[in-house]
């Protein structure tokens, strides 16, 4: 184990290098009800003519891209519409929107929805310049040139997706989730707007909120934080932890908890863009290919027990967000204050109506997903690194007994 410790830190030296190498822009952003309807001004502003915008078909029956398209329409803006995005995109559809980009000539993608649309119009966009199949994307820095003017606005708060330099597709075969890693995949601008949130059904805006959490916390006690990647972490995990029993609750219409969440969302996502994830992520990813596990659920069910495990190498972390997030109190110690923070994690799945539990892990699975956890969780710069049997552990804790 010290070997291979040895080596996955190595490993973790080059990439930390190559991260501060490549450098990442942020989006230009926009804040607060109808921001949408100013990106589509800042859109036109720049000169663009011809928009696809990329969506989901639930997104486009409700309405919720009626809005942005008259003001697109208003502004002289030409509007495609490809709205075949489904949860967990594969490269096939990416292909398809790819084709349809071409066909109306596009000068710019507009994706409007979660994390698949917007993952999915970051690989378009980066294809359609660099004339590539969007599977020859995946891997680090794959991209030429420039993608195609992208500009996001996410109708859900967790995935973060609007801030960062990735994106995830799944293979069409083996459904297994393949990652594109480009700051060129950043945004050119991107709208939080909380009015086309107000209506997300609970249980979304519940695992999505946990989603953001797990970015916030993962990051900041991975051993790439730095004093920025900390700053924004700590300021999404407070937010969320006020924020999202009230965006659960009676005030889930209300305009200022619904920006606080985008916000929290968008601030984790530009502290996990330079110091990513860990091995929540990392489990999450197997649940989600074996089982069709939502993402956020999977994230929210594994945040404290992988916590459990991690809590020594990281008390001292832990504990810090402890404090800025009102947990616990001042007299106690630092291994007080993690678990207490623990164990509020453990309280808010509860409040949210999330299970401690999922009832779709078999036992007979454990051993593949852990192996296949390991295989992706020790890439990152976790606090702590876990063996096969810790893995198995962890994962058997969120089973059914
Ligand atoms: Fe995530």
């Amino acid at each position: 184990m010290f070997a291979m410790t040895s080596l996955y830190r190595a490993r973790h030296a080059l990439l930390r290098i190559a991260i501060r190498l490549i450098g990442t822009e942020k989006p230009t952003t926009a804040i607060g009800p109808d921001s949408s309807l100013q990106l589509c001004k800042m859109m036109a502003d720049l000169g663009l003519r011809k928009v696809m915008i990329v969506t989901d078909k639930p997104l486009v029956e409700l309405g919720m891209i009626d809005g942005i398209k008259a003001k697109l329409d208003e502004l002289k803006i030409q509007v495609a519409v490809f709205d075949a995005i489904k949860p967990d995109p594969t490269f096939e559809v990416v292909r398809e929107g790819i084709t349809r980009a071409r066909d109306a000539s596009s000068d710019a993608i507009l994706a409007v929805g979660g994390g698949s649309s917007i993952d999915a119009a970051k690989v378009m966009a980066i294809s359609l310049t660099n004339n590539k199949d969007p599977q020859k994307m995946v891997g680090i820095l794959k991209g030429r040139k420039q993608a195609l003017p992208l500009f996001v606005i996410p109708t859900t708060a967790g995935t973060g997706s609007e801030a960062t330099v990735a994106a995830v597709i799944s293979n069409d075969v083996s459904h297994q989730k393949e990652v594109v890693l480009d700051p060129k995949l950043v945004p050119v601008a991107a709208a939080l707007d909380p009015a086309l949130m107000t209506k997300l059904p609970n249980h979304i805006t519940a695992a999505t909120g946990m989603d953001a959490l797990t970015h916030a916390i993962e990051s900041y006690i991975g051993v790439f934080a730095t004093d920025e990647t900390r700053f924004y972490g700590a300021a999404a995990a407070r937010m969320v932890f006020e924020n999202l029993p009230k965006a659960c609750g009676e005030q889930s219409e209300d305009l200022e908890v619904r920006e606080h969440m985008a916000l929290a969302s968008y601030y984790a996502g530009l502290a996990f863009t330079k110091a990513h994830v860990g091995y929540v992520h990392a489990i999450a990813h197997q649940l989600g290919g074996k089982y069709g596990i939502p993402h956020g659920l999977a994230n929210a069910v594994m945040l404290p027990l992988v916590l459990e495990f991690s809590k020594d190498a990281a008390r001292h972390k832990l504990a810090e967000l402890a404090r800025v997030c009102s947990i616990g109190s001042l007299s106690m110690s630092d291994e007080q204050l993690a678990q207490a923070f623990i164990d509020h994690i453990k309280s808010l799945n509860k409040q949210l109506g999330i299970p401690a539990t999922l009832e779709k892990i078999e036992r007979q699975d454990i051993p593949q997903l852990a192996t296949a956890a390991l295989k992706e969780g020790n890439s990152y710069p976790v606090p702590c690194f876990m063996d096969q049997s810790q893995c198995e552990a962890v994962i058997a804790r969120a089973m059914v007994s």
